[in-house]
């Protein structure tokens, strides 16, 4: 009974979600509260999920949660590390959401040739998403599907990546190829609200005159035209 109950996810959490094929085994590294586990559960997308972190207070929330839904048969808790807590081939599908672009780097470094073992990579980095793409691009992986959600006023990006190869230029990698090629309803307002963030941070700015600071307002303005030429595309 309990177990059926519903579980609404974010729209950024439901976006990660879409990008979880059915049917195969989930590890949800830095679970945190664990509904994204939960989710993929108790709507049938995922038959087994592992769901860890390496923090001991949101795992114990995860667990309980699981408990709670008396899911542990099917929602395995662990805590740990990164990807150390996987064994080779124990996740098809290995999902990193929430967490900034260079810890997402960094723990898939840390174990590179079983993440590249996996069917698919779902990422959704907080910052830091050029990186990441540039980085899934130099280490075997190719971007098969990006999506956008939005909550509160904030955007995130979504990216599912598989083994394969691909190329990015600049551009690419800082807006998404796969945005770029086929569009999305949220792409514009979500450049529309990049550069408003970067115009307001160029003028908090202005005062400011060190030789750092200069170089940076300089890659401000130039951010700037490129995302306004950009829109002025859409
Ligand atoms: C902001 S929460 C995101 C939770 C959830 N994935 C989501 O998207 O809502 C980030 C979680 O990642 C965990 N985390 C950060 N680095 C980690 C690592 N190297 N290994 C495992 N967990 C990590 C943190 O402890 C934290 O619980």
């Amino acid at each position: 009974m309990v177990k059926r109950m519903r579980i609404k996810l974010s729209n950024r959490l439901q976006a990660v979600a879409r990008q979880i094929p059915p049917g195969l085994r989930v590890a949800d590294v830095g679970t945190d509260h664990g509904y994204l586990p939960v989710y993929l559960v108790v709507n049938d997308i995922a038959p087994k999920v592992i769901a860890s972190d390496r923090g001991k207070r949101p795992l114990d929330s995860a667990r309980q949660l699981t408990s709670l839904l008396s899911l542990e048969n099917q929602i395995d808790v662990r805590l740990g590390d990164g990807l150390s807590v996987l064994q080779p081939g124990e996740a098809e599908v290995i999902c990193l959401a929430g967490m900034g672009g260079v810890a997402i780097k960094e723990i898939i470094s840390a174990d590179l040739p079983l993440a590249q073992a996996a069917k698919r990579l779902v990422l959704q980095p907080q910052r830091n998403v050029p990186a990441v793409r540039r980085f899934l691009a130099e280490n075997g992986f190719k971007i098969v599907a990006e999506d956008l959600a939005e909550d509160d006023g904030f955007y995130y990006e979504i990216i599912a990546a598989e083994p394969g190869q691909m190329e990015l230029t600049d551009q690419e990698a800082d807006f998404g190829p796969l945005l770029l090629r086929d569009g999305h309803p949220l792409f514009k307002d979500f450049l529309i609200l990049k550069e408003t963030d970067m115009t307001q941070l160029l003028a908090a700015m202005a005062d400011n005159n060190s030789q750092d600071s200069v170089q940076r307002k300089k890659q401000l303005e130039e951010e700037i035209s490129r995302i306004g030429k950009l829109i002025g595309s859409l």
